[in-house]
């Protein structure tokens, strides 16, 4: 087998940009992997705990009920951690064809913001599942609030309030137990079934509703094209699994065919 450029099998290079090219929708379902080259630590993988502590326990409402500066001091050093990263060549590649293509459209669970950030177009941004590391939402009015600032989580009178109604703000966020919005949930859903292929990047496909999305696109006829560095609860049923790094494989796969 000769390998491509990113060290993956050419013919399978090359079957994934023949897939990619036919189909007149694609959907792009990207994870924290797509970022971990822009060194921003995945939920799961090395690197993935915070002080000890999993996503999945300081990611829902009771843990920021019970302990809100806490939490906050989580989010605050995630916000501090991705205000240094920039997009990497997977971001780019992916905005580059969002942009040039009619029905290429990315849906992230990603809150880092870094999609937008390698976006040139309105057409480009991505459909955000889980919200955004930096915007706030109140807790009694509802109000929403770009943020960028730093936290200073040192006391829980200190914490983000509420400009309108000086109410305890939070990051908005979808957090375990919570719904998506309906209308972004909708879209995305939408998306997916409508799509001749769902290429799925970097997530380790374990939390719903979004690892369902590529079933979607499965089940309506089309094809599914995985790309992380190892093996997902996704990886059997898909068209392709291409295993590597996704700022080097997603460029290969979405290169223009003129610089073949
Ligand atoms: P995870 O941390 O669960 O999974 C990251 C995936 O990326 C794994 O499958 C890795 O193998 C893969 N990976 C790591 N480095 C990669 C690279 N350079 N190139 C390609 N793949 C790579 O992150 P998500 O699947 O995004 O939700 O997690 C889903 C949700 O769970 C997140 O949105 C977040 C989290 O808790 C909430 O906070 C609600």
């Amino acid at each position: 087998m000769t390998p491509g450029m990113a060290g993956v099998p050419r013919a399978a290079v090359d079957r994934a940009r023949r897939l990619l090219g036919e189909a007149e929708h694609v959907v792009v379902l990207t994870g924290a992997g797509v970022s971990a080259e822009s060194g921003v630590p995945t939920f799961r993988g090395p690197g993935g705990l915070w002080k000890e502590h999993r996503a999945e326990d300081l990611a829902t409402p009771n843990a920021f009920a019970r302990d809100p500066r806490l939490v906050w001091e989580w989010y605050g050093w995630r916000r501090r951690v991705v205000r240094q990263c920039v997009p990497n060549a997977a971001h780019v590649a992916l905005a580059a064809a969002a942009s040039d293509r009619d029905g290429f459209r990315i849906v992230t669970q990603n809150v880092d913001g870094l999609h937008a950030a390698a976006a040139s177009s309105p057409e480009a941004q991505a459909l955000e599942l889980h919200g955004s590391l930096f915007r706030t939402r109140c807790t009694r009015c509802g109000e929403r609030r770009d943020d960028r600032a730093d936290v200073d989580a040192s006391s829980v009178e200190r914490l983000p309030r509420c400009r309108s109604c000086g109410a305890l703000a939070r990051p908005d966020v979808v957090w375990f137990g919570e719904s998506l919005d309906p209308d972004v949930l909708g879209e995305a859903v939408e998306l997916a079934s409508d799509a001749g292929v769902c290429l799925v990047v970097g997530t380790s496909a374990l939390v719903h509703p979004a690892a369902g999305l590529a079933d979607l696109t499965r089940r309506a006829g089309g094809d599914v094209i995985e790309i992380n560095v190892a093996d997902t609860p996704l990886t059997g049923s898909a068209t392709l699994a291409l295993r590597g790094p996704a700022a080097a494989i997603v460029p290969e796969i979405l290169a223009p065919a003129a610089l073949e």
